[in-house]
């Protein structure tokens, strides 16, 4: 194997940055919040993912201090929701670089629906939904230790809603609700379908 090494710091030398094409494909943080006035956001972050299952902790990366970030400090309380085809358009304009001011659930024309122990409203027409928390939000150092301008939102998971077509025989189906994955270049997705699926057992 010939191989291209490069560190990050001096450049890539190729065509494109592929390190978030080599994570991936990612799920998508959707992400609803509300800040201390009640004015309501929506957004979604690809550096997302789950990191404890007792109890379920997930997160989310902003590369700067973004008002979802800023919202889920000030009210310590956030939404998240699972990002599928057919939700995708509505998810991408969702991610609009638009003032605090602007509600993305009227941009991408979503219902805004009460959530059962969180006061953050979350987008009804999302099959699964998780309610969470604030436990943790970190500003992110690099190795020699420089505050950098990326923050971790971590949140306990306290209520969760699955669209009930989604399991079956009390199992959850992955791949039915047909989640969009980011990876590749920069409008890439990806799609995983139950015939892509394999089976490997731990060893014991
Ligand atoms: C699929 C997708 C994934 C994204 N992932 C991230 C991410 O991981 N981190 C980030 O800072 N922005 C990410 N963005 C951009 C944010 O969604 C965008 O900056 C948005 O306006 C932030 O909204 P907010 O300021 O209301 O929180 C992503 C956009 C899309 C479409």
């Amino acid at each position: 194997m010939t191989s291209h090494f490069y560190e990050p710091a001096n450049g890539h030398g190729l065509a494109h940055n592929p390190f978030k094409a080599i994570v991936g494909p990612r799920p998508i943080g959707w992400i609803s919040s509300r800040d201390s006035q009640g004015q309501l956001n929506l957004a979604p972050y690809s550096f997302f993912n789950a990191f404890a299952d007792t109890p379920p902790i997930i997160g989310f990366a902003s590369a700067g201090y973004k008002d979802s970030v800023r919202n889920i400090e000030q009210t310590g309380e956030f939404c998240w929701h699972l990002a599928t085809r057919t939700l995708g358009e509505a998810m991408n304009q969702s991610a609009a670089t638009v003032e605090p001011s602007v509600d993305e659930f009227d941009l991408a024309s979503l219902t805004p629906a009460a959530s059962k122990v969180v006061g953050v409203p979350h987008v009804q027409e999302a099959q699964v939904v998780f309610e969470c928390r604030l436990s943790q939000c970190l500003r992110l150092t690099s190795a020699a230790g420089e505050a950098m301008d990326n923050w971790l939102v971590l949140g306990e998971v306290v209520g969760v809603h699955i669209d009930t077509a989604l399991i079956d025989d009390g199992v959850y189906q992955t791949a039915a609700a047909r989640p969009i994955l980011r990876g590749g270049g920069p409008g890439d997705y990806f799609e995983i379908s139950d015939e892509a699926r394999f089976e490997m057992r731990r060893p014991s």
